[in-house]
């Protein structure tokens, strides 16, 4: 069943256009990671979805049941949508202790003193914070003020939970063990999570699914494995980490099927893989180029190149090589050196093409 369907979304502060129309789908008890740089609209996508932020067009349907619709002027208040809210900055109240924090969602709703006791006890306890009950935010570690912030949104037991760059503050190894964290609680309550992120290490360890946002529009949404093997636009392969894009010519005429670069690159295009003629784009990732120290059997996709660099990285170390223009990322197992400076024969096991838009 789905959780939430979003449709035409578009949101415009003067000149920009914030939101570009978006169409969104998350199914009940999935993690869903919205991933894409800074400024492209996720906080602004998630506040529009709490209803913080009111949309200039699009419809919001969340259990079945609609949220806004721009074009009939339908609009559920923030509080009356069953949302869990975790913001980047996780804003505690810096006078209230823990328990106060926490208990704070169900005290404005008048709820029962005693129900509230047993609800942060609750909550207290599956964020592993009951000794901390009584500190206040500035006496919290970064882990610590976050998952009070994430406690405080689960108390009132959310349908949806959303989550703005909860992490982008912690260093790396907290940032690490929180990420587990949140995916083990999310799969015990069985909640429905949307993930903002710039991070796409954090949205592939995370996510059931990623959505990859650019300047206000979704470029594609997929399994992780999905996103980074598959990339369907050049924006997607950048920013799913180091892909080499060589820019080039598809030519699949009169029975051939190459793609050349106007430099030493020349590569077939297997059968089977989608190419159209007329300039395109090809996605090699690092460690799908093979470096040879010679040219023992000349095959079509071999090419020349340089060692520029050599960083080793423990496991395998990254080359950068140069191939007449084109600066290439190259990852190969550390049983294999190469020295800086030397010439190479690079071959290319497997990559995608794509047309230029
Ligand atoms: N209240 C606002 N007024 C004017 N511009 C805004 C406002 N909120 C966001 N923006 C702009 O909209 C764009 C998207 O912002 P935001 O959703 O915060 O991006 P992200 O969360 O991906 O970094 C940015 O260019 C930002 O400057
Ligand atoms: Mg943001």
């Amino acid at each position: 069943m789905n959780k939430l369907e979003i449709s035409g979304i578009e949101k415009r502060y003067g000149d920009l256009g914030a939101i570009n129309g978006v169409d969104l789908t998350v199914k009940e008890g999935e993690l869903l990671a919205v991933l894409g740089p800074s400024g492209c609209g996720k906080s602004t996508l998630l506040s529009i979805i709490a209803g913080i932020t009111e949309a200039d067009a699009g419809r919001i349907v969340l259990d079945g049941e609609l949220m806004s619709d721009s074009a009939v002027r339908g609009f559920v208040s923030p509080e009356k949508r069953n949302i869990g809210f975790v913001f980047q900055n996780y804003a505690l109240w810096p006078h209230m202790n823990v328990e106060k924090n926490i208990a704070y969602p169900l005290k404005i709703r008048k709820r029962k003193r005693a129900v509230i006791e047993l609800e942060v006890d609750r909550i207290l306890s599956l964020m592993r914070l009951e000794h901390k009950r009584s500190s206040f935010p500035g006496q919290l570690s970064g882990g610590e003020q976050q998952r009070v912030a994430l406690g405080r949104a689960l108390i009132m037991n959310p349908g949806l939970l959303l989550l703005d760059e909860p992490l982008s503050s912690l260093d790396a190894g907290l940032r690490v063990e929180m990420q587990a964290e949140i995916r083990s609680i999310q799969k015990e309550l069985g909640l429905t999570v949307i993930h903002v992120t710039h991070d796409q290490a954090e949205a592939m360890a995370m996510a059931d699914r990623i959505a990859v946002m650019n300047r206000g529009r979704l470029e594609q949404i997929g399994e992780p494995s999905i996103i980074y093997e598959q990339p369907a636009t050049a924006f997607t392969a950048d920013f799913m980490g180091t892909n080499n894009l060589i820019k080039g010519f598809i030519d699949v005429s009169g029975g051939r099927r190459i793609f050349r670069n106007g430099g030493t690159i020349s590569l077939g295009i297997p059968e089977g893989a989608e190419a159209a003629n007329g300039a395109g784009l090809c996605i090699i990732r690092p460690e799908d180029i093979e470096i040879n120290p010679s040219h023992d059997s000349p095959c079509l996709g071999a090419f020349e190149a340089v060692i520029e660099s050599r960083i080793y990285r423990g496991a395998h170390f990254l080359y950068k090589i140069r191939a007449c223009a084109e600066e290439l990322k190259v990852q190969t197992h550390s049983s294999e050196i190469f020295d800086t400076g030397s010439s190479v024969y690079c071959v290319v096991r497997r990559c995608r093409f794509l047309p230029e838009h």
